[in-house]
């Protein structure tokens, strides 16, 4: 028997203007975006925003249903939009944003499960890291260099 020992790593940004200018202009896209989550049922929300290879972004914020398991996170909406309308295109970063209607949330909120299982299907595909940055409505910033350091133990096609 063998103990095995995985380490993670991230980087903290005390705030918005210690970010790389295009990684602030990312984070503003997705605070904006948030502001369009359809949450009525949570009062959560959240905003997601990805830059390609080809220089676009693409945006989305979580969109609720009355049958709760029917809606979908911000993650999910904006990287199924991108692979939706540039299926050759190379997701470099993604920056979310996460704040309540209700609390202030002041840590940095990390993606769900299902949307780390979701963001490694696309580094699997693309073969190159996604930088991976998320707050919470104020606060400081994490940065993962790849969803590795969110879900070091990836189901993936291999496995099939
Ligand atoms: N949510 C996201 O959009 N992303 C996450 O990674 C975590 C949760 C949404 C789903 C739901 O609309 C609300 O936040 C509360 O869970």
């Amino acid at each position: 028997m063998k103990k095995v020992n995985i380490e993670t790593s991230f980087t903290v940004f005390e705030n918005i203007q210690e970010l790389p200018q295009d990684v602030q202009i990312l984070m503003e896209k997705a605070i904006t975006v948030r502001k369009n989550a359809y949450a009525p049922y949570s009062k959560f929300r959240v905003g997601a925003a990805l830059m390609l290879d080809n220089n676009q972004i693409v945006v989305g914020s979580n969109q609720e249903n009355a049958a709760y398991p029917s809606g979908l996170c911000a993650e999910r909406v904006t990287i199924f939009q991108a692979g939706s309308i540039y299926p050759e295109a190379k997701i470099l970063k993604l920056a979310i944003s996460a704040a309540s209607d209700v609390n202030l949330t002041k840590s940095p909120i990390p993606p769900c499960g299902a949307c780390r299982q979701s963001i490694s299907e696309y580094e699997f595909k693309q073969n190159t890291p996604i930088e991976i940055y998320f707050m919470g409505e104020e606060g400081s910033i994490y940065k993962s260099d790849s969803i590795k350091n969110l879900l070091p133990l990836t189901f993936d096609k291999n496995f099939l």
